[in-house]
């Protein structure tokens, strides 16, 4: 399959009633707003879809929109994404549904102030599930229960980027792995059961985050080891009997090192960009922070193509799990060619499925420019917002009509 990826509050515009909305105002990030307006410009996705040749296509239904309060469904929310569905399937396009792409209602997390450490949160969210696949099953059969469930554990949790805003990053070990990662998983592996009951032939994975890791000294393996556990295994160890496909999104590569400070947790200080951006290039250094060589994308992100082959071996190897890449991508930025980037990131993808990986589909990310979480500035898009294609578009469309890189 070859497909593009998107996340309803990321596109649609106008989701007022998203916990993000109001958080967006408190945290002084730039609006939202319109975003690229898909809530009412479907057709024109579609037709964007269509130019690049393009036969699957990921998106989330909005939790918010769906369930505008609790327990009132709005049935034609509901209709208008079964409609999208069905027009993509019209249109020889598979449609991946994903639930949460980090995106939840206000009023969930106003009546359960502790969010996902709340088991009925859990119970809400199973219920919106239900909802929503009986009104989409005639025409969805591949599910994502979770966008990247670690990452939004971690920024909503851990260390209060996301709503609800939690600090819990320094007692990991307390009630984030124990209580908060677990109720996730099971919420997971009953959305797997309940699709499986509503539907016999549903295929139901996860997309999930995992980057290319490497010791950012000698001596920092068992530091790599711990993080690849708490941010990659632990959830996959979790939920691996629930899961058809393994959804793996891949941006980076990043250096760990084990912690010189006493209260950051699992001992290690990463070389994320946002981290290495959140201090100065001598307290980066002074923890241990390292920074690859390559070219770097407009998140400051590292061109790693090889990561993203090395981590389909491993993860393939690991779990033997179909494996689907439902995120890959680039915001742009001086010097740093997207159809280059595409290339190097496919010939890597070939060369693990040349050893045996069994890889089903790529999903770029993302179909067009959209809300980076708190800024306009990073362009991911294929297309800009008004539908104007963009560098490497043309590049892509070729692959997905040809085949060849
Ligand atoms: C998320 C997207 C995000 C992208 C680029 C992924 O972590 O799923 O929502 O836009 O990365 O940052």
């Amino acid at each position: 399959m070859w497909g593009a990826s998107t996340a309803s509050y990321q596109v649609e515009g106008g989701n007022a009633r998203s916990a993000f909305w109001d958080w967006e105002v408190k945290k002084g990030w730039e609006r939202s707003g319109d975003a690229a307006r898909s809530w009412e410009l479907f057709e024109k996705d579609l037709s964007c879809l269509k130019a690049l040749n393009l036969n699957a296509y990921r998106f989330s239904v909005e939790w918010s929109r769906i369930e505008p309060e609790p327990g009132r469904f709005d049935e034609g929310a509901l209709a208008r994404y079964a409609g999208w569905a069905r027009r993509l399937k019209e249109e020889g396009l598979r449609p991946f549904v994903c639930f949460h792409h980090f995106s939840e209602p206000a009023w969930l997390l106003r009546g359960h102030p502790k969010g996902w450490l709340d088991p009925e949160v859990r119970v809400r969210f199973l219920a919106f599930v239900e909802k929503t696949a009986s009104a989409l099953k005639d025409a969805v059969e591949d599910w994502i229960v979770f966008n990247e469930p670690m990452v939004f554990l971690v920024s909503g949790y851990g260390m209060g980027h996301f709503p609800p805003g939690r600090w819990m990053f320094t007692d990991i070990h307390k009630e984030f792995n124990p209580v908060l990662v677990k109720n996730f998983c099971r919420a997971h592996n009953e959305a797997y059961e309940l699709l499986h009951r509503l539907q016999a032939e549903a295929n139901v994975g996860i997309a999930h985050h995992i980057s290319a890791l490497e010791p950012a000294a000698p001596g920092d393996e068992k530091a790599v080891a711990d993080w690849d556990w708490f941010m990659h295994r632990h959830f996959l160890d979790l939920t691996k009997d629930h899961m058809d496909f393994m959804g793996i999104n891949y941006y980076t590569r990043i250096f760990v090192h084990k912690s010189r400070v006493p209260f950051l947790p699992m001992g290690v200080v990463p070389g994320y960009a946002e981290f290495e951006q959140g201090v100065t290039p001598f307290v980066f250094r002074l923890l241990g922070g390292r920074r690859g060589g390559r070219p770097r994308t407009g998140m400051n992100w590292e061109v790693f193509p090889e990561g993203l082959g090395d981590v389909v071996r491993q993860f393939w190897a690991d779990y033997q799990k179909p494996i689907c890449i439902t995120e890959n991508g680039m915001a742009s930025a001086p010097g740093v060619d997207r159809g280059d980037f595409l290339r190097s990131h496919l010939e890597s993808l070939a060369q693990a499925i040349r050893a045996g990986a069994d890889v089903r589909g790529y999903f770029h990310w993302s179909l067009m420019d959209n809300y980076e979480w708190g800024s306009y500035k990073p362009k991911f898009g294929l297309f800009s917002r008004d539908r104007r294609p963009s560098q490497g578009s043309e590049y892509y469309a070729g692959v997905a009509k040809n085949g060849v890189l």
